[in-house]
């Protein structure tokens, strides 16, 4: 398949971009702040440490998500096989990028499914919400889930993005009631995200009233998208502007307590600038269910799918780790752990 649509182009440009450019937010996730208390007497065994829990009915072997990142060209089909590959063999969940691209050229929806090689996985569709305001429906959304047998759908939120990029998509007005009517109409779990910027507890509120199954609070930290947008902005004013914002967002740490603090019985995804299994597991005490990654993910996949491998299970190994030398002996037990913050 040619890659010759515009928004495959931009596709290639985000994969280049954040294997070869330093995108990094210039904020930190908050997460070096949280300490759990280490216990010299955990009094469990480590081979008995259990990280296996249940989301969205689904079984996972340890709470780590391949955030949703691509799909749409050649090479991205080959990343999506290779992580889906992993994610099923070792019992994590995945998402994919944007749909968006498959939903305006047919031939493009082969390079975003993942089913043959992923038949347990817990599988995220995903779509721009921006776009529900762009002449997008319940039917585009069911077709992005019907397109690769997803579990749930991603709907990402990206404002900033799209206000730094040439030609960004900045009409927002009236998007929550559009949210609302997808999350009552459409027969799965629909989970709002952010890509790198965070949830506040405003946002929290208008999700919760759009009865969203799931929050990802997707916070700053990590990789920034107004570096990315940076980095291909067509002249020298975009170039500064995107810039600008390097600085921008809630910290993951913060914006998981935002948002647990308002809407308490939500399922939080963690991710933004997540680095590692402790890091995930201080997620998981602060209020999240999981933890996602992407960047590392992707850096991994671009080498092979044992480089994928590799990758899970240093984070699950650092996870279990983390749960042992904290006393916690499932993943119930890590959720009641005591962080103290430096
Ligand atoms: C190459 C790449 C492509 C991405 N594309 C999408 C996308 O299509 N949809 C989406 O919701 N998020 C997308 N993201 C954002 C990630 O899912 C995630 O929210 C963000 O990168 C923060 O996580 P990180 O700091 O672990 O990279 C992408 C990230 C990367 C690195």
């Amino acid at each position: 398949m040619e890659e010759v649509t515009p928004i495959a182009r931009r596709k290639t440009d985000h994969i280049r971009i954040n294997l070869e450019e330093n995108v990094q937010s210039g904020l930190t996730t908050g997460l070096e702040q949280y300490h759990f208390i280490h216990r010299a007497v955990p009094e469990i065994n480590l081979e008995e440490v259990d990280s296996s829990l249940v989301i969205l009915d689904k079984h996972l072997n340890t709470p780590i998500l391949i955030s949703s990142m691509t799909g749409g060209t050649v090479d991205a089909k080959k990343l999506n096989i290779i992580l889906a590959t992993a994610a099923q063999e070792t019992g994590i969940a995945m998402g994919v990028g944007s749909q968006r691209t498959a939903l305006e050229d047919p031939k493009a929806a082969s390079t975003f499914k993942v089913r043959k090689v992923a038949p347990d996985l817990l599988l995220f569709a995903n779509l721009g919400a921006i776009q529900l305001n762009f002449g997008y429906d319940i039917s585009h959304c069911q077709r992005a889930v019907e397109m690769i047998e997803a579990d749930a759908l991603y709907l990402h939120l990206n404002p900033l993005q799209e206000a730094v990029q040439h030609g960004g998509d900045t009409s927002w007005k009236g998007l929550a009631k559009k949210i609302e009517r997808v999350c009552k109409t459409i027969g799965v779990p629909v989970i709002a995200k952010e890509v790198g910027w965070g949830i506040s507890e405003r946002t929290a509120r208008i999700l919760v009233d759009c009865g969203v199954s799931a929050i990802d609070v997707a916070g700053a930290g990590g990789t920034s998208w107004s570096q990315v947008e940076m980095h291909r902005a067509p002249d020298e004013l975009t170039r500064e502007l995107a810039g600008s914002f390097v600085g921008w967002g809630i910290p993951t740490a913060e914006s998981i307590q935002l948002v647990k603090k308002t809407a308490p019985s939500m399922l939080i995804f963690a991710s933004g600038g997540l680095k590692d299994g402790i890091d995930i597991a201080k997620c998981i005490a602060l209020g999240a269910a999981l933890g996602g990654m992407a960047g590392p993910f992707l850096k991994a996949a671009v080498i092979s799918t044992e480089k994928v491998h590799h990758q899970i299970e240093l984070t699950r190994q650092q996870l279990r780790i983390a749960m042992f030398t904290t006393g916690a002996g499932t993943i119930g037990s890590l959720t009641r752990s005591k962080l103290i913050k430096a």
